[in-house]
């Protein structure tokens, strides 16, 4: 058909994505799933109305000004778009959007999973039994940090933050929380709201991140900060790898300052921090908060939603 959009597939989505895709678009896969060059993605824009990258293509200012006019829209198959620079896209005329709602359960249910195994010292236990090396059992042996009755903290009150307060209440945990703006009563559900992000980390025996990645939350959590939570706490981080200062981090896991970490998230990625490996208080994923086959295909399917949407004329409902 004459009027059938190309769209360009930069990264390996769900095959019921990849499907749909198909159907309604002429679609330029590539080849490899490996993260697009800046070069691939200025060369791509020549040769597609619209794309769907995922966070690991980076459109930088430098890269924007460089896009073809025939690009009109970057469907990001991501919440969260700080590899974009919104300005310099939006500069060149082109639409931008993200796929929230769909991933907060998912990377809810990572955020328990990288605080209970932190909590009880996953990886240490897992290593003992695994290697064989377990050969001892005492009352003092192993013992980790209880959730039921702590004071949860959670940075950022949007939609993964409701979600894991949600999840965390299951846990008998006391929710307060920092965000930009106070919630309502309906929202709150009895969470304790901080009006400033000092008075949130004096409180929180275990602090879970999730806010955007942006200049004024770049290394958010220094040493000053962790400074500030209780002796023995635990930091979980689902959102992005810049909101922690990693060297402030392991200082505070090698003082004892904090009793552990759950880390889904790197300054560097792919890749990590080689440093952490020799601290098992840190329970690590390699950036797979929404890495579950519902939320893939509900990511693909909402990216697919925006790009149909826009190309009929119509609002894309994520448009940034
Ligand atoms: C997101 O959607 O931002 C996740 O980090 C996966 O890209």
């Amino acid at each position: 058909m004459a009027d059938r959009k190309t769209i360009w597939i930069p990264r390996r989505l769900s095959d019921a994505t990849l499907a749909r895709a198909r159907r309604d678009y002429e679609v330029i896969l590539a080849e490899e799933d490996r993260p697009a060059t800046h070069e691939e993605i200025v060369a791509m824009s020549a040769r597609a109305d619209g794309m769907i990258p995922c966070h690991s293509e980076r459109f930088s200012a430098e890269v924007a000004a460089r896009l073809d006019p025939r690009l009109k829209i970057v469907a990001n198959h991501s919440v969260g778009v700080d590899h974009c620079d919104l300005p310099a896209l939006r500069a060149r005329g082109i639409v931008v959007t993200n796929t929230p709602d769909v991933l907060s359960d998912a990377t809810a249910e990572l955020a328990m999973m990288l605080m209970l195994g932190a909590a009880r010292r996953a990886v240490e236990g897992d290593r003992l039994v695994r290697s064989g090396a377990w050969d001892f059992w005492s009352p003092a042996f192993m013992v980790g940090k209880q959730l039921t009755g702590s004071r949860l903290g959670i940075v950022g009150m949007g939609r993964v933050g409701r979600a894991f307060a949600r999840k965390a209440r299951g846990f008998d945990m006391e929710i307060h929380y920092f965000n930009r703006s106070r919630l309502g009563p309906e929202e709150e559900q009895g969470a304790i709201f901080h009006a400033d992000l000092d008075s949130l980390l004096a409180v929180s025996d275990f602090l879970s991140l999730h806010c955007p990645a942006t200049p004024e939350t770049f290394r958010l959590m220094n040493a000053e900060r962790i400074a500030l939570m209780p002796k023995g706490a635990i930091l979980v981080n689902t959102a992005r790898g810049s909101l922690v200062d990693e060297a402030a981090l392991r200082a505070a896991i090698e003082s004892g300052r904090l009793a552990g970490a759950g880390l889904d998230v790197f300054e560097t990625e792919p890749g990590g921090n080689p440093a952490f490996a020799a601290h098992e208080a840190i329970f690590m994923s390699p950036h797979v908060g929404s890495a579950t086959v519902r939320t893939r295909d509900a990511m693909g399917f909402r990216a697919l939603d925006n790009l149909d949407a826009f190309f009929a004329g119509r609002a894309p409902r994520d448009a940034l």
